[in-house]
């Protein structure tokens, strides 16, 4: 039987691989230049670092998380009924985001000293959330993402936007097409009298809303501007809006964000009933959404001020903020605007043998040119000259070098240029020394060292 991926998974084939890793070396690349370093924590974490620090009443948590279990564990679980008896540490989730886990990994290894400047840290990988799949939702989904923790600057909000507003800009998504909601939760100085605000309100108007909604006044009030039911969404338009009960200090820092980003020309829609699904957040939130194209699902990218998140996962008070961007959906917001850039396998040069006694030869010629950090094939099939053309052709190489045994018995190759279909014999030997120079030049990556065309140059080439 053959198995196709789980359902709510997707094989990121070659193309769509290629795709992942260029959009992560931009991200390096801009991400760089407001001093982000990458950082990489497990997969999976222990649970308490999502319970604690997403909340246990959010769907991401109370819902969609995917639970791990050691085999063994596993099994003990199964033979006494629960898995109650398990310790906390051997009670595993994948991990539904990767916000927890960051600030986890900044209190365990002190990343910020008291008095040194702010962590800067970035992360690109897949995230798991057990929702119901469909166009732009996915069970396993992957996210590049930020985290600054160490300042309660206002600064630091307008730059974490700017920077994502600009990475999402210089990958092609269309601005005009894109809008980014920003709001203020408030913090615990004014957010819980607004929310039981707010918990009053959905109790008055018990009867008109959803039993979801009416089962969330209690548990989680803010949830309910996100409702999807029609009539909660009616009901919710006339419920009070944090905005209106901001404390002093929080509606100073709102003013002093959106100030900066009028500065820097980023433009922005206030929404007042933009909550965000995940219970760490306080004072600035936003959202990127991309209104054609997406289906429901239009937000491409959110994120964030989480100043008392570092304390919940057990550590020093230390402020901080950050945002993640879907990358799946990123891609259908560039799909949809016919922006997607294609980045195409480059393939530099085909080695074709006349027949089976130059093999080696071309063997040892491929070698050489790899070694030189040219990506370069030959056959390995037994195919005819002709079929050997016609698979240069297809991968779409810009020199064929053609060996037969005539021409190898005086150490010569004939080069053929495809797109001018000039050729040249060329001296083995020389190929072979110019592709020497360039040997070792190949880690680290990036541009090949040598141009294949510089064959025709080798010394010897007639
Ligand atoms: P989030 O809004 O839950 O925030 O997710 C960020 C982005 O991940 C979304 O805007 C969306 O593009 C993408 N995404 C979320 N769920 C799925 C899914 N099931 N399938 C495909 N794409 C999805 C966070 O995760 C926070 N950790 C962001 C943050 C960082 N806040 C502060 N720092």
């Amino acid at each position: 039987m053959a198995y196709n991926a789980p359902e709510g998974t997707a094989d990121m084939l070659p193309a769509a691989a290629r795709l992942w890793r260029s959009t992560v070396d931009s991200a390096a690349k801009l991400f760089g230049t407001y001093g982000y370093e990458p950082i990489y924590t497990p997969l999976f974490e222990i649970t308490d670092v999502f319970t604690h620090g997403i909340g246990e009443a959010t769907d991401v948590v109370g819902k969609e998380m995917f639970v791990v279990r050691s085999g063994e564990n596993y099994k003990r679980a199964l033979a006494e009924g629960d898995d109650s008896k398990l310790k906390s540490k051997q009670k595993l989730s994948l991990r539904p985001e990767g916000t927890a886990g960051v600030v986890r990994a900044v209190v365990q290894h002190n990343l910020v000293e008291q008095g040194a400047a702010p962590a800067k840290l970035f992360y690109a990988g897949p995230m798991f959330r057990a929702e119901r799949p469909q166009k732009g939702r996915l069970r396993q989904f992957h996210q590049i993402g930020a985290e600054c923790l160490g300042s309660t600057e206002p600064t630091a909000d307008a730059e974490m936007i700017i920077m994502l507003m600009r990475f999402f800009e210089k990958m092609g998504v269309p601005m005009g097409k894109t809008r980014l909601l920003i709001n203020s939760m408030g913090d615990d100085n004014c957010r819980p009298a607004y929310r039981e605000s707010v918990r009053q309100f959905i109790l008055d108007h018990e009867g008109e809303m959803c039993e979801e909604c009416r089962r969330r006044a209690d548990t989680n009030p803010l949830r309910a501007f996100d409702c999807k039911n029609e009539a909660c969404a009616r009901v919710m338009e006339n419920a009070p809006k944090i905005t209106d009960h901001l404390c002093d200090d929080c509606r100073e820092h709102y003013e002093q964000v959106k100030a900066l980003l009028d500065a820097a020309g980023v433009k922005y829609i206030e929404d007042p009933t933009l909550v965000r699904g995940l219970d760490y957040y306080t004072r600035t939130v936003f959202e990127v959404q991309v209104v054609e194209g997406m289906g429901s699902q239009s937000a491409i990218g959110g994120g964030g001020r989480y100043d008392k998140l570092a304390e919940i996962e057990g550590g020093r008070p230390t402020p901080g903020l950050g945002f993640a961007l879907g990358f799946e959906r990123m891609v259908l917001a560039l799909e949809a605007a016919g922006t997607l850039a294609d980045s195409p396998k480059r393939v530099d040069g085909y080695i074709a043998c006349v027949d089976p006694s130059v093999r080696a030869t071309a063997f040892d010629l491929v070698c050489a040119a790899r070694d030189a950090g040219l990506l370069v094939e030959m056959d390995h099939q037994g195919k005819s000259l002709k079929s050997q053309f016609k698979m240069a052709d297809k991968l779409g190489v810009r020199v064929v070098i053609v060996l037969g045994p005539d021409e190898l018995a005086q150490g010569k190759a004939r080069v053929r240029n495809m797109s001018t279909h000039a050729e040249r014999l060329v001296d083995i030997a020389a190929a072979k020394r110019l592709l020497a120079q360039f040997g070792g030049n190949l880690v680290g990556g990036g541009a090949a060292p040598v141009s294949i065309d510089a064959l025709f140059d080798a010394e010897g080439a007639e």
